[in-house]
């Protein structure tokens, strides 16, 4: 049998590694789709195997190039999204709402078999965020344009290659003290790339027709429980202090005009509403595919490298150096 063709945008990206990895262990062929063959081409082209892999150049809003690949694929995965507004076409609005519209306009043209889009958790409380406004958007237009969509939410997703654990290990081993917004009680359910990953092809190869799924990690954690977290796997003390809102928008105000920023006006209003499963819609255990990955546990695997003495500090070596004292 012919092996199925997924077209993945964003696949670059933290979970595109992990999702090439997975369907093309699968057997599922992938074309991704990179604005810089360049500088993203080896990164895709490691995570599978010869043959499975195929890369393409294309700006996300070159249509002509864009629509050619549609012909010949039968799932369609996007996996592009932005965490902060830059000038120049990188907006919510654009890269949220208008290309996976775009998209979902395509999948129906050339009748694929099913378009996955990754959103996120949360979005319809966060009425005050722009992130979350362009994403809900996005989502209500493609449920417009295709059927065939499931559009999965999921929590924050860690990984050894996020900008979330490793960004925080990085900040928390500087410096001496760290601000909690909202006193570091938002709740998160931290979810592993590899379990995301998991999700996406349970929903391709058992053919669920669900249209929204919340996917989240099997623990709920609060932000201060997850720096608590960090601070124990990398060694550290560090005071962690309740920052007033006011201040803290003030400091966003700033931070948001660093080139890759800490933090925006955006993003600490999307930190005052929990990211944990709604109630209103199916999640990944209620379509038989539970998360297995704990938050602690994973991180284990490569917080060393924040640590003093790096690889050295790892118990292996700790009790060879013990034995080599006696
Ligand atoms: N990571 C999380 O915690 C999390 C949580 C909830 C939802 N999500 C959503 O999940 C999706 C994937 O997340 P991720 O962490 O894997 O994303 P990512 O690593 O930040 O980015 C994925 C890819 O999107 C492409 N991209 C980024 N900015 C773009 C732009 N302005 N124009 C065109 N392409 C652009 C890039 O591919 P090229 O450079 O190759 O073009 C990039 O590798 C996103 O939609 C995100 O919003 C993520």
């Amino acid at each position: 049998m012919k092996a199925k063709n997924c077209l993945i945008f964003g696949g670059s990206g933290q979970i595109g590694s992990f999702l090439i990895r997975k369907l093309t262990k699968n057997n599922l062929k992938v074309t991704v789709v990179t604005r810089n063959i360049h500088q993203k081409g080896l990164k895709i082209k490691t995570q599978g195997n010869a043959g499975f892999i195929d890369i393409k150049e294309a700006k996300i809003f070159d249509e002509k190039k864009i629509e050619k690949l549609f012909s010949e694929a039968d799932y369609c995965i996007n996996l592009i999204g932005i965490l902060y507004e830059k000038k120049s076409g990188n907006t919510f609005k654009n890269i949220h709402t208008i290309f996976p519209t775009l998209l979902s306009k395509l999948c129906k043209k050339y009748n694929l078999k099913r378009f996955i889009h990754i959103s996120a958790l949360g979005i319809n409380d966060a009425v005050d965020s722009q992130y979350a406004i362009s994403k809900l958007e996005g989502e209500n237009n493609i449920l417009t344009n295709f059927s065939r969509t499931t559009i999965l939410r999921p929590s924050v997703v860690f990984s050894n290659s996020d900008n979330f654990s490793t960004q925080f290990m990085t900040l928390l081993r500087r410096l001496p003290v760290f601000p909690l917004y909202y006193s570091g009680k938002t709740r998160f359910m931290p979810l592993h790339a590899t379990d995301l990953s998991n999700i996406i092809y349970h929903v391709l190869s058992n053919k669920i027709e669900t249209q929204v799924i919340e996917c989240v990690g099997p623990e709920i954690l609060t932000f201060k429980e997850i720096l608590q977290i960090l601070l124990d796997l990398i060694n550290k003390k560090r005071l962690l202090v309740p920052m007033p809102l006011s201040l803290a928008k003030f400091s966003a105000k700033f931070f948001q005009l660093l080139p890759k920023p800490l933090l925006t006006e955006d993003q600490l209003r999307l930190l005052k509403y929990d990211n944990v499963t709604s109630g209103k819609y199916k999640t990944n255990s209620d379509i038989g595919i539970p998360s297995k990955l704990f938050f602690k546990n994973e991180v284990k695997k490569y917080s060393f490298m924040w640590r003093d003495g790096g690889e050295f500090s790892t118990e292996k070596y700790q009790s060879k150096n013990l034995k080599e004292e006696n």
